[in-house]
């Protein structure tokens, strides 16, 4: 034992003396994973079968609610190299315990893995990523990943499990809050810049971590929006709508893919070979590794696919699923499995070598406790540097749904001279819901709340707090005294939603109003007649039209993070001009679900004028708020589009503009997209595509025109025989404030 110990120490000096002259010659890409491959191949050689299936498995570690805890029974299976790699196992102090039993209490030292949900920040919370994705800004997104990186990998992290790329058009689907929202072609640019952030462009710097992009796939399409629920598409469905987010994560460099908990045409994905093979390695070439989601390949008992977990086991395992997150059955039966030729030896090689690979690529050969400094932990922990980004960001992601005239102007922003304003809800004066779904180790007590951030942002105006009702339940206690707190006041602000536990993982709404307890204090208080604004805070789009009707403005602000009311308060009274757009629809109630903005015409599309179109006889067939939808406190209006042609040819681009003039009072961002119609395809095409968009500042009084090119790439997708090409024929552009208001024109591929 000591002596595969020493050698494995002589494999370090070695490799650092190879770093040492690489980066003194030339930094020679093919020598170092030369070198790579000849200590990994050493090292397997090594390895007893226990011991590759242990590199094959991930624990969660023994973190309980009262913080880090050896436990034991994994402790027992971390010393005989049964379990290589660790999650929720965080802290510099912790991980470098852990480490040690890796390092000198297992026969050969190889280094753990530690990985966790760093959804959306570590400790410094940022705003959810659904709330982040309004900001449609792919820098600061960038920069999210990059910091949120810096943080967690300062506590010892080095393996995220994000970015959640799930395409998801179904509301009642808690997890909606994770990812970006209905569209491919912003989910794919949004994808790509998390990768980026999160790895950089050097996996072995101690302020980058492995991404890992999840969760392979589909499982945004869960039937009724029930999680878990089983997922049945066609072929060209998957590969228009849900694979391209995580092709663009790979082409970015993502190292690691998790797989999801559903089915898909009838396979769970952890034993589905057509997506973990035949797409993932053959058409896409991916060399990192898969890793399940949480026990799932145990999951697949009670799917009905195999009878125990030892066949599941078998399944994932020839399906191409590298590491079993959790489920403990590839450390239970790939010795056996091996033993009776149900899987074959070099095939356990070659997953154990992408899974050392990363290790090495992280540089945890060279240095397992390189991402464990105590003095950097401490330095870089609610930083400066990313205390700002959350305030900034929280700004960026506030989305403006409704701001009516009352007396005379609109109603936002409010003036810092009113002299008293009611606080009122579940939300005005909270820490902890703010942070939203996943803030794994994110730290309430220092978020700033929605009563804090207005007393900053407008120290003179009095405020009547009452929080006046509960996330739920029918009690109206608190009643009396939020409706005092409104006659005293001159403007009533009410913060009501969704607690963090309501959306994210296993958190599937039927109804996604606002809890009826709160929307009947909303009633009482605008029966008072006063001005009233309503914040929304919650993790997914909420049913409003009650609201939309009778409340004169309304601020979408999702779930904002540490800095959520700081940004809030900013916005409410003007030092800031918000910007956001949706992501996702907002429709008017749960029966119009799935309902999102790229749908396909349908041979009768609606008329009003003729019953036998497709329409609800109950409700309006268009959202309440559609895709792009957002308004500030400035005023733009578009011009008609110009183009430089009007047909072009597959080779060439076509360039068009519009002049975009800010008319109101307030600086401000307009998010200007651009959509796309195929008028005829050999397949049906949706109604509009979103193929381009630019953020711009516009000052106040000023125009700036926006111009965008269109390539044949844009126009391309699956034709009939599934071939990935744009067809010659006529075209619709539209470009505009949002999917459902702006200007449009033609033109034709020859
Ligand atoms: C979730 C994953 C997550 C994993 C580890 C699962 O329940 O579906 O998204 O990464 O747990 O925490």
């Amino acid at each position: 034992m000591k002596k595969n110990r020493l050698k494995y120490a002589g494999y370090s000096l070695f490799i650092l003396l190879l770093a040492l002259t690489l980066a003194a010659s030339s930094n020679d890409k093919k020598t170092v994973n030369d070198e790579m491959g000849v200590f990994i191949d050493s090292l397997i050689n090594e390895m007893t079968i226990e011991e590759k299936a242990g590199q094959l498995t991930l624990y969660t570690s023994g973190w309980t609610v009262t913080g880090p805890q050896l436990r034991d029974d994994y402790v027992e299976e971390l010393k005989a190299g049964r379990a290589g790699n660790l999650f929720n196992a965080h802290t510099v102090d912790y991980a470098i315990k852990l480490q040690k039993i890796a390092v000198e209490e297992t026969r050969l030292g190889i280094p753990l893995l530690f990985g966790l949900d760093v959804i959306h920040g570590y400790k410094t919370t940022f705003p959810i990523p659904l709330a982040e994705a309004a900001s449609w800004d792919l820098a600061l997104i960038e920069k999210t990943a990059r910091l949120s990186a810096k943080e967690a990998s300062s506590a010892g992290i080095n393996w995220t499990y994000n970015p959640m790329v799930d395409i998801a058009r179904d509301p009642r689907w808690g997890r909606v809050a994770e990812g970006t929202g209905e569209d491919v072609y912003l989910g794919s640019l949004m994808a790509a810049a998390k990768v980026r952030g999160y790895q950089g462009t050097d996996l072995s710097h101690h302020a980058t971590v492995m991404a890992c992009v999840k969760h392979f796939a589909a499982y945004g399409a869960a039937q009724a929006g029930r999680d878990y629920h089983t997922v049945d598409l066609s072929d060209r469905v998957l590969r228009e709508t849900y694979l391209p987010p995580f092709k663009a994560a790979l082409d970015a460099g993502a190292t690691t893919v998790m797989t999801s908990f559903n089915e898909l045409d009838g396979l769970p994905a952890s034993g589905n070979h057509y997506l973990m093979t035949e797409i993932l390695r053959d058409e896409w070439g991916f060399d990192g590794f898969v890793v399940t989601d949480y026990t799932a390949i145990n999951e697949m008992v009670p799917h009905g696919v195999v009878a125990n977990n030892k066949e599941a086991a078998a399944l994932a395992f020839n399906a191409g699923v590298e590491m079993d997150m959790q489920g403990g059955v590839y450390s239970k039966y790939i010795p056996e499995l091996i033993k009776e030729g149900q899987i074959e030896e070099s095939r356990l090689d070659a997953y154990v070598r992408r899974v050392l690979e990363m290790k090495y690529r992280l540089g945890l050969f060279e240095d397992p406790y390189r991402y464990l400094n105590a003095d950097r932990e401490k330095e870089t922990l609610f930083s400066k540097e990313l205390m700002d980004h959350a305030l900034e960001l929280a700004k960026e992601s506030i989305v403006l749904l409704k701001n009516e005239n009352i007396k005379g102007g609109p109603v936002l922003p409010l003036s810092k001279s009113t002299k008293s304003i009611a606080l009122i809800g579940p939300l005005a004066d909270n820490q902890k819901d703010m942070l939203g779904t996943w803030h794994v180790a994110g730290d309430e007590s220092k978020a700033i709340t929605l009563l804090k951030g207005i007393q900053e942002v407008a120290p003179d105006v009095s405020i009547n707090y009452a929080r006046g009702v509960s996330f739920q339940g029918s009690g109206s206690s608190g009643f009396a005294k939020a409706l005092q707190a409104a006659r005293k006041s001159d403007v009533v602000v009410m913060a009501l939603g969704e607690n963090y536990q309501q959306s994210g993982e296993a958190a599937s709404r039927s109804e996604i109003g606002l809890p009826a307890n709160q929307l009947e204090l909303l009633r009482q208080i605008h029966a008072l007649g006063k001005p009233v604004v309503l914040l929304v805070m919650a993790g997914r789009p909420i049913t409003l039209e009650w609201s939309d009707q009778n409340i004169p403005a309304i601020l979408n602000t999702w779930h904002l993070g540490t800095m959520a009311g700081k940004a809030i308060a900013e916005v409410l009274f003007g030092d800031h001009n918000p910007s956001g757009k949706l992501t996702m629809t907002f429709p008017r109630n749960a029966g119009q679900i799935p309902i999102y903005y790229n749908m396909k015409n349908t041979g009768r599309p609606f008329d009003a004028k003729n019953k036998y179109t497709s329409k609800y006889i109950d409700v309006a067939n268009e959202p309440l708020y559609p895709f792009g939808h957002g308004l500030g406190y400035s005023d733009f209006s578009y011009s008609e589009i110009s183009m430089n042609k009007k047909e072009m040819t597959q080779n060439e681009t076509l360039s068009l503009s519009v002049n975009i003039k800010n008319r109101g009072k307030h600086d401000g961002k307009e998010i200007v997209q651009l959509y796309i119609r195929d008028l005829v395809g050999s397949v049906t095409r949706p109604v509009k595509e979103l193929k381009g968009f630019q953020k711009v500042a516009i000052k106040a009084g000023e125009s700036r025109k926006v111009t965008f090119s269109i390539s044949s790439n844009d126009l391309a997708f699956y034709t009939r025989d599934m071939s990935h090409k744009a067809e010659p024929g006529a075209f619709e552009v539209f470009v505009g404030t949002s999917s459902a208001k702006g200007v449009s024109a033609k033109f034709s591929l020859k």
